[in-house]
């Protein structure tokens, strides 16, 4: 029987790089039939990159910081990433302010995921914001990437407890661990075609997600239906 064919995506990068690790861990375990065409970081000294080249992957870096403006900068890497003609682009701890022209240019192609329950803690520091907030509940969320900074059509969000005992550092390992189950299958129902937009609507299964799939105690809820 012939494979259908690997969905290919281009992650972007900017340090540790375990949600990569994740993906690429998915892919040879065959959970995930995507192929990575190549990793960027936007530093030099990223982890990721040596994640990445371990696993046989092509690499590139882009630093931002030779580069006199965003608008430039996003150019080069709009040239970069389009000479791998990826299906989709998958931002995994990419730590940039993304221009209107490079979002537009990745219209519906362009995943992001954040260390928040969004709408809540966008930017920086979600995990000791969540903590100094008195927050009981915490989490990640996946979402298509817009124009305003961690927002834009949601995907799925995985919910981790607070306890009184939780620092910044305990809080985002909680966090990781979701993040690493649910990236690789959202990745995983776009090579399935179950998540895709349908004018300019995002669908998955066949029906509008209008509020984001919910992830709790491994169990994925669909409060749409
Ligand atoms: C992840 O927690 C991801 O949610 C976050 O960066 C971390 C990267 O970790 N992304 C953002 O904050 C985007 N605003 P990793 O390099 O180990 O995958």
């Amino acid at each position: 029987m012939p494979t259908k064919q690997a969905l290919s995506i281009v992650v972007l990068i900017s340090g540790s790089g375990s949600n990569l690790q994740a993906i690429i861990d998915a892919i040879e375990s065959q959970q995930l039939n995507a192929e990575i065409k190549a990793v960027i970081s936007n530093q030099p000294e990223a982890y990721g990159l040596i994640r990445a080249s371990k696993a046989g992957i092509k690499t590139h870096t882009l630093n931002h910081r030779d580069y006199n403006d965003r608008e430039s900068f996003d150019q080069a890497l709009i040239k970069l990433i389009d000479q791998h003609q990826p299906d989709y682009v998958v931002l995994a701890g990419f730590m940039r302010i993304l221009t209107e022209n490079f979002v537009t240019h990745y219209q519906y192609r362009m995943l992001n995921i954040h260390p928040s329950l969004l709408p809540e803690f966008r930017g920086l520091n979600t995990h000791q914001r969540a903590i100094d907030a008195g927050r009981s509940e915490h989490g990640v969320s996946i979402h298509f990437v817009t124009n305003e900074l961690d927002s834009g059509p949601m995907v799925i969000q995985a919910m981790v407890k607070v306890e009184t005992s939780d620092t910044a550092e305990t809080l985002a390992d909680k966090v990781h661990q979701q993040e690493h189950i649910i990236y690789p299958m959202v990745i995983q129902w776009l090579a399935e075609q179950r998540l895709k937009f349908i004018n300019e609507h995002l669908v998955f299964d066949q029906q509008s997600l209008r509020k984001p799939l919910i992830w709790d105690n491994a169990h994925l809820m669909n409060p749409n239906s």
